[in-house]
């Protein structure tokens, strides 16, 4: 392995791919189990494998110090379903107190949202995205095999009501599922200070049928929005790839989730690292190059070289537009 590091990096400076793109942001997997079967995900439910030997805490603390030394500002703990490990509240806590880490977000489905909410924000979380993909109960049963809806909303008013993070909603557009029921959503919006954000239903290994019968193109919406007088959000490097808007007649903003429109990749501001330590240079590209050997001592340097040498790698943009979906069978393997 190459082990020459551009003198930059040791100034501080970010990551920096070969096409100018900078890496401040962190999408960390600490599980790939789930409890939810979405239908576009997991349809079959999570497929147990007890050998799964994910990231210790102690692992997490190295990652997020040898990222953050290579300026990394934020991290977003991701799954799977990552409230399924009982030390969630210890990890956030823990990136959190990193030197140089600013922001510690979550993804989350959200299954138990009231009881987990109060643990998170001692931890000192500092953004939580919960899923919604229907504000029906029971299309949100259907799609998630989950009668949930009532109890993640719960969550989500007691978020808000708190005020330490700030809360986005993620909706994976579907034709029969969600697509035609925008009214409900900018029901909610109205008085409901969140951002929710569509996102397009992205091909994976797993479920090309389903990708055929039901994705719908963001760009639609995005038409439609601008008819009824959303504007767009003036946005900053941390918003990354969604667009946003905003409708003064509105609490909440809108955000468009939109991987096959050109140049999404352009702003590509993360990097992945999944729950066996593997580094994803993108969601769609081959299997992760492993970082565990490395995350096994406390001299950060071979880390910090090894993180370097693999971002050679990054390719320009994803394959979707051809089909080629890379080795992702499934978004539950790397958080999205
Ligand atoms: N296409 C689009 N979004 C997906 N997610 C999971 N699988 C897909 C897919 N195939 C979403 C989840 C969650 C986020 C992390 O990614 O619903 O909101
Ligand atoms: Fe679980 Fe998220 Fe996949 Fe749904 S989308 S099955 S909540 S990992």
């Amino acid at each position: 392995m190459e082990t020459y590091l551009p003198p930059d990096i040791w100034k501080g400076d970010m990551l920096t791919d070969n096409f100018g793109r900078r890496f401040y942001y962190l999408r960390l997997s600490i599980t790939d189990v789930c409890n939810f079967r979405c239908n576009y995900c997991l349809p079959d439910g999570y497929q147990c494998d007890n050998t799964r030997n994910f990231l210790r805490v102690d692992e997490i603390a190295r990652l997020a110090k040898a990222f953050a030394e290579l300026g990394t500002e934020k991290i977003r703990i991701t799954g799977g379903e990552p409230s399924l490990r009982k030390d969630l509240p210890e990890i956030i806590n823990i990136c959190k107190q990193t030197s140089g880490i600013k922001k510690v977000a979550l993804t989350s489905n959200g299954f138990k949202l009231p009881e987990h909410l109060p643990h998170w924000l001692d931890a000192g979380i500092d953004a939580i995205n919960i899923s919604i993909d229907s504000l029906d109960p029971r299309q949100f049963h259907t799609i998630t095999g989950h009668n949930k809806l009532e109890h993640v909303l719960k969550g989500i008013d007691m978020a808000l009501a708190d005020g330490r993070t700030t809360v986005k909603v993620n909706t994976v557009l579907m034709r029969e599922y969600n697509a035609y029921d925008m009214q409900t959503y900018l029901d909610w919006l109205k008085d409901t200070p969140v951002t929710l954000r569509f996102i397009e239903l992205m091909q994976t290994g797993d479920n090309k049928a389903f990708f055929d019968a039901q994705h719908v193109q963001g760009a639609r919406i995005k038409q439609q929005l601008i008819l009824d007088g959303w504007l767009p959000v003036l946005t900053d490097k941390s918003s990354g790839p969604a667009q946003e808007f905003y409708h003064p007649d509105y609490q909440g903003k809108i955000g468009l989730i939109m991987p096959y429109s050109k140049d999404f990749c352009n702003s590509c501001n993360r990097l992945r690292v999944s729950s066996l330590g593997k580094l994803h240079l993108c969601l769609f590209g081959e299997n992760g190059l492993s970082l565990r050997e490395q995350l096994q001592s406390d001299d950060l340097l071979p880390l910090k070289e090894q993180i370097v040498a693999l971002l050679g790698d990054k390719k320009a943009t994803h394959f979707l537009h051809e089909k080629i979906t890379g080795a992702t069978k499934h978004l539950a393997m790397l958080g999205g």
